[in-house]
């Protein structure tokens, strides 16, 4: 399933990521893409505020992988694989923990770089500069891609809370 979305600016990104923070569950690996601050760690703190979590969400480019703990039972985690040259170099940075312990909500910012790795479903994100004749230079254009039944289904539930918002 496939969703195109236009944001017209970074509180709308964020919004966004909020609402879709209420079809993601533990265990779930969300992967983002697209241009060099196309938004992605501002939709990822949309989720992240739709989990409660009140800390400041940084880009953790340096760090690769921030945790965060939700509740008792559930974990936020900010990845940002940029400075990933080739994937040998995943097993290092302990990615492979979180992805598969069915408590951890993952958010990968570059994470086209490890699709073929992940032996999972995810949800995959785009987001990219939207130039056109209204010249906005806020608009971004934000792409939802599934391929499994599992996410089709929450993608579904998405575009439903999309629909009652009137977006
Ligand atoms: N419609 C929009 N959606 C998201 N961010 C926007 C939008 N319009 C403007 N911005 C701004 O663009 C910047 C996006 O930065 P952000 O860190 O979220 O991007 P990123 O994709 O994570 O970048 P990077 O590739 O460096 O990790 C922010 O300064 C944000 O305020
Ligand atoms: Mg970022």
């Amino acid at each position: 399933m496939r969703i195109e979305i236009i944001s017209n600016s970074s509180i709308f990104t964020k919004n966004l990521g909020k609402k879709l923070s209420r079809v993601i569950s533990k265990g779930d690996i969300v992967l983002f893409s697209g241009e060099l601050g196309g938004g992605k760690t501002t939709f990822i703190s949309g989720i992240a505020e739709g989990f409660d979590l009140k800390e400041n969400l940084s880009s953790p480019s340096f760090t690769i992988l921030n945790e965060y703990s939700i509740d008792n039972w559930r974990k936020f985690v900010h990845a940002d694989l940029y400075r990933l040259e080739n994937t040998g170099e995943i097993n290092g940075i302990g990615l492979d923990d979180y992805l598969y312990d069915d408590i951890s909500i993952v958010c990968i910012e570059w994470g086209d770089k490890i699709k073929d790795y992940i032996e999972k479903e995810y949800l995959e994100i785009n987001l990219s500069y939207l130039i056109d004749k209204s010249n906005i230079p806020t608009k971004r254009k934000i792409i939802f891609n599934s391929s499994s039944q599992y996410w089709d289904l929450r993608l579904a539930r998405f575009k439903k809370i999309l629909e009652k918002s009137g977006e």
